[in-house]
């Protein structure tokens, strides 16, 4: 494997600092876009209070909700109202609170007849957002796409050991089996896809992801490891998480 794409590791006090930095990390980013910004979204318990963050003053008011669209890394393959539908999360935390025109909301089509179609539609709405079949690293297709760290070192749907590490062509893939809760079948970006973007953030919190954190930053092979970015990979964490890493 690769030598992996060092991170650049931002440690916040406690949970509350971390949302509200990452919040302004984001709103900073996107403030700036001077078109279309393409954000890609990711689902677990760490980025919803920062969803939350985002849908209130001053950054609902302050990000030019009308130029940016929004994806999903990942999703459980679950109907868009049942409570693991990682962009219902999203919903009901963000999007139903700020000024953001419907068609620029562009969640995993969890409607259809399995978690295989879903991939291929989603890829399909990729490949027409972006305006190309191919990727070219000068001209990512996401401005910024936000990844968690799962306690097996999973990030979005690519879990240890799954047959969707290695897809190096398709840009989205249906994932049978997830490793961990919930234990539904997903739809997942590939490594290329997730790769495509000025800057990757992991948000990861908790002192259950102590051990994890140490592990991935230690070199190990898991497939948090594995993700590159063509622009900068940044981890921002609370003290929790970070403490075996930072020598705190
Ligand atoms: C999902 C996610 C997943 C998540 C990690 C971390 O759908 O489950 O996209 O990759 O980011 O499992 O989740 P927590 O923030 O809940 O620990």
């Amino acid at each position: 494997m690769a030598a992996q794409q060092k991170p650049r590791i931002e440690v916040s006090a406690d949970l509350s600092a971390l949302v509200e930095a990452a919040a302004e990390h984001m709103a900073t980013r996107l403030a700036a876009v001077a078109e279309r910004a393409a954000v890609c979204l990711t689902g677990g318990s760490t980025p919803e209070p920062v969803y939350r963050r985002l849908a209130a003053a001053p950054y609902r008011d302050t990000i030019p909700w009308e130029r940016i669209h929004l994806f999903w890394g990942d999703d459980r393959f679950v109907p868009a109202d049942d409570a693991r539908n990682n962009a219902g999360m999203t919903r009901r935390a963000l999007v139903d609170h700020v000024p953001i025109p419907p068609a620029n909301v562009h969640p995993v089509p969890t409607g259809e007849a399995d978690q295989h179609a879903a991939a291929r539609a989603y890829e399909d709405a990729l490949k027409r957002f972006y305006g190309a079949d191919r990727l070219d690293p000068a001209r990512p297709l996401f401005d910024f796409v936000l990844m968690g760290l799962g306690s097996d070192g999973h990030t979005a749907s690519l879990f240890p050991g799954s047959p969707a590490l290695s897809e190096r062509e398709r840009w989205v893939v249906g994932v049978d089996k997830a490793g961990l809760e919930p234990f539904v079948p997903r739809v997942t970006l590939t490594y290329p896809a997730l790769a495509s973007t000025r800057e990757m953030l992991f948000l990861i919190s908790g002192k259950g992801k102590r051990d994890i954190v140490a592990r991935v930053l230690g070199g190990a092979d898991l497939p948090a490891a594995r993700a590159r970015a063509d622009g900068a990979i940044v981890w921002m964490m609370d003290r929790a998480a970070a403490e075996a890493s930072d020598g705190g």
